[in-house]
């Protein structure tokens, strides 16, 4: 695996790669990589005959007193994970090379509508930051394919949507989410969890699950299997931010035709905010 930290290095590297006709797979990543991030690279590994993966702590898709500083970052731990996962190419990019005017930029890539909903709701300004930032990726990388977790579901619709707006030519692929037995979703927030939180936080899951079933065989209706399933969080020790059911192709509010549907959830537990969510099909 080679490493770059430039933008120049990186630019080098796409070059040879593109001389060799190599078909490009992309995974963008933040580090602290973990099996949900391995089964993005092996997706990649999959759709191309060259793989390369970013890991980068964005500064512009966290908000005043998020978790940027304390956010973990393991570049050794890292390297092997992603050396054993056959990634090719490995961007790196110190600070400067990704805001080279600080923690600022003076062009933003922002999804109107639908950043602001849902977790963007809670987070102002975070998507506007993650698109910006996965723009700029995509130019410096150049993709054929973007590999992304449907873990955060929002993230995947708003990439995509992006992507369609500007006309790049990437392919946008979304996996499913890699969980721990006992169905948490694999996150890298996870080691905030105290020992306690940890075991009450496969709830989350439990309850996205629980909302599903009440409306796929209770027949219960949307809005009331919502309001139930924060009850169950607040009971269970969560302060949930939301719990949303929405259309999964675009995550606006369903009619009564649609029949695709997701289940959203954000939820805190102590200082950890966990989001999750799960599809289903009304019959
Ligand atoms: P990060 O949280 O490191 O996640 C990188 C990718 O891994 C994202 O596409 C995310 O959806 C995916 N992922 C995380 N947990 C997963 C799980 N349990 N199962 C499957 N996939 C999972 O998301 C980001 O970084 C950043 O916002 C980024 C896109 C890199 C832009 O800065």
């Amino acid at each position: 695996m080679i490493t770059v930290e430039t933008v120049a290095g990186l630019r080098e590297q796409i070059a040879r790669l593109r001389e060799a006709r190599k078909r490009i797979a992309f995974v963008p990543t933040m580090g602290n990589l973990h099996t949900g991030h391995v089964r993005l690279m092996q997706e990649a590994r999959q759709r191309a005959q060259a793989v390369v993966a970013s890991v980068y702590v964005n500064p512009l898709q966290f908000g005043q007193g998020e978790d940027f500083d304390s956010y973990p970052r393991t570049p050794s731990h890292d390297k092997v994970v992603l050396l054993s996962a056959g990634v090719d190419l490995l961007f790196k990019p110190a600070e400067s090379e990704m805001t080279p005017r600080g923690k600022t930029t003076r062009t933003f890539v922002e999804v109107l509508g639908l950043s602001d909903d849902l977790c963007g709701a809670f987070r102002p300004g975070h998507f506007r930051g993650v698109t910006t930032v996965v723009n700029r990726l995509f130019n410096l990388v150049t993709p054929d394919v973007a590999v992304f977790g449907k873990k955060d579901y929002q993230q995947l619709l708003l990439i995509r949507l992006m992507t369609d707006d500007l006309g790049l030519p990437v392919e946008i692929i979304g996996v499913d989410t890699v969980r721990e037995p006992d169905g948490l979703a694999l996150s890298s927030r996870n080691s905030y969890l105290s020992p306690d939180e940890r075991k009450t936080a496969p709830r989350l899951y439990e309850t996205l699950c629980r909302l599903r079933d009440r409306v796929l065989r209770e027949g219960m209706h949307l809005a009331a299997a919502e309001e139930n399933a924060v009850i169950d969080l607040q009971a269970d020790g969560f302060r949930p931010d939301y719990v949303k059911i929405r259309r999964q192709s675009d995550l606006q509010l369903p009619g009564s035709e649609d029949r695709r549907l997701v289940a959203l959830a954000a939820a805190w537990l102590g200082r950890t905010r966990l989001i999750d969510n799960v599809e289903f099909d009304l019959k």
